[in-house]
């Protein structure tokens, strides 16, 4: 396709660019790869309309951008031959962990702003990239949110930044004590722990980044479990303001690619009540370990770092 037909138009006013004039299925020039990356790099999530992959062209697609990981850390089960995928499908889970894993998640939604994460941050690396594409989706409802973690960074007050950059967060996936499921069998049974600056510097445009997010940030370290808390929420609730964000609303065959070093999303919520289905699929590129302002990395507390092999032990 001629260089002149790709365009990048912003969707938000902080976050957000539609590339059009390209088609995904196909390998992509060097120059069109750089200007993708540098899209991504200077709005954080781009997407990209009606093409037409399937798993392996996703996969080929992603690996002009870099290594990808294995689907989840705690995936046991991703199609065959393509382990780098991840299907996201409520229908799908209710199968894996039972028909009451509708109800558990929904018990674990305990605030306006609990859906929102950056992918894997338990892990020590959290993916670099994160690159989803719609299978199928509804005719209404299901949109994703997107969230610029560096504009939110930017957003605070001179003294709440050097607070945030003087603060280490413990990050891990969390299963409430109560739930007894097999998801919660898996998770327990592979420990996922790291602990990451709170602000990070992102390795390629230099931002400083907001890198706590509702759904896998345990606890700041060195605060008391009431200050952790309150601090922790007033991070979220700034981070989570409509002005840093955008919002996207899905047609199959879409494509949303996102700096996940740079993000969180919100995954919809205003579907649980409807029989509708929506399949995703999301591959992940490998991240390395977050640095903070100060130069230090993240540390890794349980499990080992997120790459390419499987890390799920099956008991
Ligand atoms: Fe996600």
């Amino acid at each position: 396709m001629p260089e002149n037909q790709l365009t990048i138009s912003r969707v938000a006013g902080r976050i957000g660019a539609e590339i059009s004039g390209i088609d995904l299925a196909e390998p992509l020039e060097e120059h069109t790869v750089a200007a993708i990356r540098a899209a991504l790099l200077e709005h954080k999530v781009v997407f990209f309309r009606a093409q037409r992959l399937d798993h392996g062209s996703q996969i080929a697609f992603a690996r002009q951008f870099g290594e990808l990981t294995h689907a989840h850390p705690h995936e046991d089960a991703p199609p065959e031959q393509f382990p780098q995928i991840l299907t996201i499908d409520p229908d799908r889970y209710a199968q894996k962990y039972g028909e009451d894993f509708r109800q558990e998640y929904r018990k674990r939604q305990y605030s306006y702003f609990s859906g929102w994460h950056t992918d894997v941050t338990a892990a020590v690396n959290p993916p670099a990239g994160s690159i989803l594409r719609a299978e199928a989706v509804p005719e209404f409802g299901g949109d994703t949110q997107w969230t610029n973690l560096a504009a939110a960074y930017e957003g605070l007050s001179a003294p709440l930044q050097r607070l945030a950059e003087s603060l280490r967060a413990v990050h891990r996936f969390r299963i409430p004590a109560e739930e007894e499921s097999k998801r919660a069998e898996r998770v327990n049974a592979n420990l996922l722990i790291a602990e990451h600056p709170v602000v990070r510097v992102h390795p390629e445009t230099g931002e400083r980044v907001l890198f706590v997010n509702p759904g896998f940030t345990d606890h700041i370290v060195g605060l008391s479990a009431v200050e952790s808390r309150r601090v922790l929420d007033l991070f979220y609730e700034h981070l989570t303001r409509p002005e840093y964000t955008v919002r996207f609303r899905w047609r199959a065959g879409d494509v949303a690619f996102w700096d996940n070093r740079a993000t969180a999303h919100l995954a919809p919520t205003d579907l649980d009540h409807l029989d509708v289905r929506r399949t995703l699929h999301r591959v992940t590129l490998i991240g390395d370990r977050p640095v903070g302002v100060d130069g230090r990395e993240s540390e890794l507390l349980a499990g080992r770092p997120f790459l390419a092999d499987s890390a799920v032990v099956v008991s």
